[in-house]
């Protein structure tokens, strides 16, 4: 059994990527992890505890993390995932409790109670993430792999021209992380411009697999929807945080590039900017995995077999 942890801000398209790993057989996850990001941390929380009950998961324990940013006031994207996160469809999503515990410090024994062993899926902003390694810097040496859904492969973002939601929320987080030399796998917003995107007829195949779980997740989608009408003149929804647990579930259906990758901090245009630098223009020896191409089929396979 593969050991995951799964930092999350749990809204609609993080809910999605929670069903699929809770529904794969071949996972221990020892635990989720919340960030404030998307939404606010209590209602991340409450969002990743309604999706556990939603899969019967209860095993897997969810912590509360970090309430904001490092050094910025939280920003969220409610008005890209609704106030909720999980689209203002009137779910339950209050009154759950999360396990004893802090991320943070969940996020260090854990690494190190199972060192080398540990597949780290990241889907929201690296704050968590930031503040262990800063409290223990070996983390990054014991942890097996990151895959990461952030940044752009093509200097292509979402929330601003050049950058994408998770790093342009805490991109002094992301800095730390990417200088921690841990292994990572990032799967930016451009590899979900090019796989993640579902059309009107990709969205009725979902709703007719029937399933409680395939109604949820496309119910909660509609302020998604209306924002990537907005966004992109196209009328469907995209899934980011799906595509990074699809290959992070099989690493085997995306084609990546090793690349140095610089982040962008500040408050100045190119906030949270990752910046690929294939010629090692700055200097930077680490090189990261740069998700290039990813199976659309073998995405949607996983996807539609944790829905069924
Ligand atoms: O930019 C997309 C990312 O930001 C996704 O993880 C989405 O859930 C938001 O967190
Ligand atoms: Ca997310």
């Amino acid at each position: 059994m593969r050991k995951f942890i799964i930092d999350s801000d749990t809204a609609s398209d993080d809910a999605v990527a929670l069903i699929m790993a809770f529904m794969q057989k071949d996972l221990d996850i020892l635990a989720v992890t919340v960030v404030a990001g998307n939404v606010p941390l209590e209602m991340a929380v409450q969002n990743a505890l309604y999706t556990r009950e939603l899969c019967q998961a209860e095993s897997i324990p969810v912590y509360a993390g970090l309430a904001k940013p490092l050094l910025r006031k939280l920003e969220t994207a409610q008005d890209v995932h609704g106030k909720d996160g999980l689209g203002d469809i009137g779910l339950p999503l209050s009154g759950r409790e999360a396990d004893d515990g802090h991320a943070v410090d969940v996020l260090i024994d854990l690494i190190h109670r199972h060192a080398g062993e540990i597949e780290l899926v990241t889907l929201g902003p690296l704050s968590n993430i930031a503040v262990a390694l800063l409290r223990d810097p070996s983390i990054a040496n014991e942890i097996k792999q990151c895959y990461m859904m952030g940044g752009s492969g093509n200097h292509i973002g979402n929330v601003s021209p050049i950058a994408e939601f998770n790093i342009w929320a805490d991109p002094e987080a992301a800095r730390i992380v990417f200088d921690s030399g841990m292994p990572i796998t990032m799967v930016g917003i451009d590899a979900n411009v090019r796989y993640a995107f579902f059309d009107q007829v990709d969205i009725q195949d979902m709703l007719a697999i029937g399933t409680e779980r395939a109604t949820f997740a496309v119910n909660i989608q509609g302020t998604l929807n209306r924002y990537i009408q907005g966004l992109y003149d196209f009328d469907g929804f995209d899934l980011p945080d799906p595509l990074t647990m699809a290959v992070a579930i099989d690493p085997g259906c995306c084609r990546s590039e090793a690349h140095a990758v610089e982040v962008i901090t500040g408050d100045g245009l190119g906030r949270g900017m990752t910046i690929i630098d294939k010629k090692q223009y700055y200097g930077r020896e680490h090189k990261i995995n740069v998700a290039m191409e990813v199976s659309r089929a073998r995405f949607l396979e996983i996807l539609y077999g944790a829905l069924r």
